[in-house]
């Protein structure tokens, strides 16, 4: 009985001494000295034994008993240190890494975000910034601005009308608020209009709906120097400090004398050719870029305004439409107006 007590000690402290996890040593504790563990058994036979052997065999099996319940105790001891261990480890952050990236949020297309830089430029001129309706009537969309009957910008070719109501359209333009601001207030007046403007027009570098941005200033003593400085500046802003503009003599219905604007190409500086000799690409060859159409307002426009102060014999100014995709296309050099509105996220993502 005492060899057999020796035996289950020594058999114990061997397996604890192996033991891996937590689960493994439960294991043991009931195999060694459960309820219906060998041990036990023969502790609890005590009794039963001739009383000669009690007192050596309870001896030794309490004994027993103690050193399996230590060696238990530090075999549990080892294991939770060593688990805990392990966990850390799995569980480590490093703290030096980069946070998780923020999820996009997106930004403002690329026709927004050339609108507001113009806004901004001209607010800083003292301009004031007024929005019109798309859907425009046909008086000011060409009568008060001096479309004379027949013009071809009025033909169903050309413009988009709401059938049935044949003085109804997509404004052409963004003219036509020239016209209602200056009901709107009497003189001084000087704002602009970016918005959304309608043609039958469709290629590489027209859309059936693209945008301008307006420009009206009227008060006593405007000239036609004014427009060409306020240009100027409006052009540094946008395409750089070097940049020279230039009036070329044009028409329109609405101003007289009317011209069209070229800036100087700021892609050869002006001067038509690239490092190397080759032709310069993005005015070819010119030199010269043409931006926009302006003049200054025809007396005719402000007589359909002046019962609101715009005395044409007192007041005067100038009034210019410029296409914000084309100054996009510009500054950005996209070779496609089209694709400004495919809403290809690989397309207007580039421009954040
Ligand atoms: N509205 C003209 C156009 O769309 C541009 C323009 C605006 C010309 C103002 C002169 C003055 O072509």
């Amino acid at each position: 009985m005492l060899d057999r007590i020796e035996e289950i000690r020594n058999e114990a402290e061997t397996a604890l001494g192996k033991v891996g996890a937590s689960a493994e040593l439960e294991e043991l504790r009931i195999r060694y000295l459960g309820r219906k563990a060998e041990l036990t058994t023969i502790l609890r036979g005590i009794a039963d034994l001739p009383p000669a052997e009690r007192g050596a065999v309870g001896g030794a099996g309490n004994k027993a008993r103690k050193e399996l319940e230590a060696l238990l105790e530090e075999a549990a001891a080892r294991l939770d240190a060593s688990e805990l261990d392990a966990k850390l480890l799995a569980d480590r952050v490093d703290v030096t890494l980069p946070g998780a990236p923020r999820p996009p949020v997106g930004h403002p297309h690329l026709i927004a975000r050339t609108t507001r830089l113009i806004e901004d430029v001209m607010v800083g001129l003292g301009y004031t910034v007024a929005e019109g309706p798309e859907i425009e009537h046909d008086y000011y969309n060409f009568t008060a601005l001096n479309h004379p009957e027949g013009h071809p910008a009025r033909m169903l070719q050309d413009t988009f009308y709401v059938q049935s109501h044949p003085e109804v359209l997509l404004r052409t333009h963004t003219s036509p608020m020239q016209v209602r601001a200056m009901e709107t207030q009497p003189p001084p007046i000087f704002v602009i209009v970016p918005g959304k403007v309608y043609r039958r027009d469709s290629d590489a570098t027209h859309s059936p709906m693209f945008h301008q941005i307006e420009g009206l200033a009227i008060a006593e003593g405007i000239t036609l120097a004014d427009l060409q400085g306020t240009l100027l500046h409006l052009c540094r802003s946008v395409f750089g400090e070097e940049r020279e503009v230039r009036l070329r003599p044009h028409f329109f219905p609405f101003t007289e004398p009317s011209v069209e604007v070229d800036v100087s190409c700021f892609q050869c500086g002006g001067s038509g050719t690239l490092a190397g000799g080759k032709r310069c690409n993005l005015c070819k060859g010119q030199g010269w870029i043409e931006i926009l159409g302006a003049g200054m307002v025809d007396p005719n426009v402000l007589g359909f305004v002046e019962q609101h102060g715009y005395d044409p014999e007192r007041v005067q100014g100038f009034a210019f439409g410029l296409g914000v995709e084309r100054v996009a296309m510009l500054r950005h050099g996209v070779p496609d107006l089209r694709r400004f509105f495919d809403n290809d996220v690989r397309m207007v993502g580039q421009f954040s």
